[in-house]
C-alpha cells in the first residue's frame, strides 16, 4: 500500500490548487480523479476563456446557510493572490465586465498552470482512478481505488457539485460526507436557465435569442443585468444570477425597464403626444417582438392611441413595465446549471481550515461545500481560497 500524507479526491479547479499548495508546503500529496483529464470544468468555463476570479470578490456574492462562514478562507486568499499567480506565469486576461477577469487567450492557460504548480512542488496527479472504498483506522484513511490501495493521514475532498453529469460530476463528496456523519444542507442547481410553461413557452420562445436589459428579483437576489429569451425559456446573466435565489413554485420579478418609473413616463408620453399609439411609445424601448408578445400575454391595448387610453390602463401596463412576474415551470436542472447550491453543512467544518469537526483529518473545499458564488468569477475565487485553507492547514 502506497502512503501520503495527504490524498486529494478531484483534480478540479479546487483539488489541483490544494495539491499545490500542500505539496508546497512538503507534504506528499497524491491528487486522484476518476475522469481522464483534469480541470475539465475550468476547460470550458467562461465560454472557453475561464472567467478566474473577480476584482470585487468578497463574502455578499455567497450564499451559503452560514453567509459568515467564507469570509474567513477569502480574505486569507484574496482574488490579488490568484492574479499574482497567474501573473507569474505570464498569462495574459482582460476584464471583461463588473470586474470579471477572463484569460486572454484560453483557459487551457489556468489548468497547465495549476498542473505545472503541481508538478513543480511535486504533487502527483493521477487521473483515470475509481474510489471504490474509504476507511479510517489508527488515524489512517485507507482508499480502495480502481489502481489500486492508498493510504494517507489527511484526505481532501474536491469532488465538486452535480453541475453538468457530463463533465465527470457525481454525489461522490456528498456521500463520504454522510458516511462520516455529516449532514448536507440540500442541494439544487443555481446559475440556471428557467424554463416555462408551455403557453409562455411557445409565446416567448419565438423571441429566442433576443436579449434585453432588466433588473430581475428573486427572494434576496436583485440583479441589473441582461435578460435572454431562449427556446426554452429565460435565460442571460441576471437570470441565471436569480435563479440561485429562486425556490421553485414563486415568481421571479423583472424590470423590464430599469431606469424608468413606469406610469408617470407613459402618463407624461400621453400629454405630450395623445396621437400617438401605445404600442409606439413602448416600442422606443424594446425590440417590435418583444413588445408584441408582451401585449399578446398581458392583452395591452397597445393598437389605442394614448388619448384613448385610461388610467387604469396605463396602470396595469406600467405594472407590468416594472413588475412583470413571471413564474418558472422549473430550471434546465443540473445539465445546464453552473454550480450546485447547498452541500456539505458549514456548520460541521473550520472555515479557517475547512477540516471536519465530526471527523480528525478530514477536509472539504470548493464547491462540494455549503458555499455558492454568484456569476462572475466567484465560484473559482471561493475554490482557490477554500483550497488554499486547506493545503496551510494538511
Ligand atoms: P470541480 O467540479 O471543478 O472538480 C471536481 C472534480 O472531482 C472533477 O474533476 C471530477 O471529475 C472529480 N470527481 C467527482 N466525483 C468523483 C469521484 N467519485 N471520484 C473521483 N473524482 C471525482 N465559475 C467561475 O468562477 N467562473 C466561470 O467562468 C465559471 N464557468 C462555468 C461554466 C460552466 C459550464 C460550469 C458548469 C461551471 C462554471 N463555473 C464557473 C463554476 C466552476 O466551474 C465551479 O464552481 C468550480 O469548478 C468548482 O471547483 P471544484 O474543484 O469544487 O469542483
Amino acid at each position: 500500500m502506497q502512503k501520503y500524507d495527504v490524498i486529494i479526491i478531484g483534480a478540479g479547479a479546487a483539488g489541483l490548487h490544494c495539491a499545490a499548495n500542500a505539496a508546497r508546503r512538503g507534504r506528499s500529496v497524491l491528487l486522484i480523479d476518476h475522469a481522464k483529464q483534469a480541470g475539465k470544468k475550468i476547460l470550458i468555463s467562461g465560454g472557453g476563456r475561464c472567467n478566474f476570479t473577480n476584482l470585487y470578490a468578497s463574502p455578499e456574492n455567497y450564499l451559503s446557510s452560514n453567509p459568515h462562514f467564507c469570509k474567513s478562507a477569502l480574505s486569507r486568499y484574496t482574488q490579488w493572490d490568484f492574479i499574482n499567480l497567474v501573473a507569474q506565469y505570464d498569462i495574459a486576461y482582460h476584464e471583461k465586465t463588473l470586474g470579471q477577469l477572463f484569460c486572454d487567450n484560453s483557459a487551457k492557460d489556468i489548468v497547465k498552470m495549476l498542473l505545472a504548480e503541481c508538478e513543480k512542488f511535486g504533487a502527483k496527479v493521477q487521473l483515470r482512478t475509481e474510489v471504490l472504498g474509504v476507511d479510517y483506522n489508527d488515524d489512517n484513511y485507507r482508499l480502495s481505488t480502481s489502481q489500486g490501495d492508498y493510504n494517507s493521514r489527511q484526505l481532501v475532498v474536491a469532488c465538486g457539485g452535480l453541475s453538468m453529469p457530463k463533465l465527470g460530476a457525481t454525489p461522490f463528496g456528498y456521500q463520504l460526507a454522510e458516511q462520516f456523519g455529516h449532514s448536507i444542507v440540500p442541494v439544487r442547481a443555481g446559475l440556471v436557465p428557467f424554463t416555462l410553461h408551455e403557453q409562455q413557452k411557445q409565446r416567448f420562445g419565438e423571441l429566442s435569442g433576443v436579449s434585453v436589459p432588466v433588473t430581475a428579483a428573486a427572494n434576496d437576489g436583485y440583479f441589473r443585468e441582461s435578460m435572454l429569451f431562449t427556446h426554452r425559456g429565460i435565460s442571460g446573466p441576471a437570470i441565471l444570477q436569480v435563479s440561485s435565489y429562486w425556490q421553485p413554485g414563486e415568481s421571479v420579478s423583472i424590470d423590464l425597464l430599469p431606469d424608468i418609473e413606469a406610469y408617470p413616463w407613459l402618463k407624461e408620453q400621453q400629454a405630450q403626444q395623445p396621437k400617438t399609439r401605445l404600442a409606439t411609445v413602448i416600442q422606443a424601448h424594446f425590440p417590435k417582438r418583444v413588445m408584441q408578445a408582451l401585449a399578446d400575454e398581458h392583452q395591452w391595448p397597445v393598437d389605442q392611441r394614448l388619448a384613448d387610453t385610461s388610467n387604469a390602463q396605463l396602470e396595469a401596463v406600467a405594472e407590468t413595465l416594472n413588475h412583470w412576474q413571471l413564474k418558472p415551470n422549473g430550471t434546465e436542472g443540473y445539465r445546464t446549471a453552473e454550480v450546485t447550491i447547498g452541500g456539505v453543512n458549514v456548520d460541521e467544518i473550520s472555515s479557517k481550515t475547512m477540516e471536519s469537526k465530526k471527523q480528525p483529518g478530514l477536509y472539504f473545499i470548493g464547491e462540494v461545500v455549503d458555499v455558492t458564488g454568484w456569476l462572475g468569477g466567484y465560484n473559482f475565487q471561493w475554490a482557490w481560497a477554500s483550497a488554499y485553507a486547506a493545503a496551510e492547514a494538511v
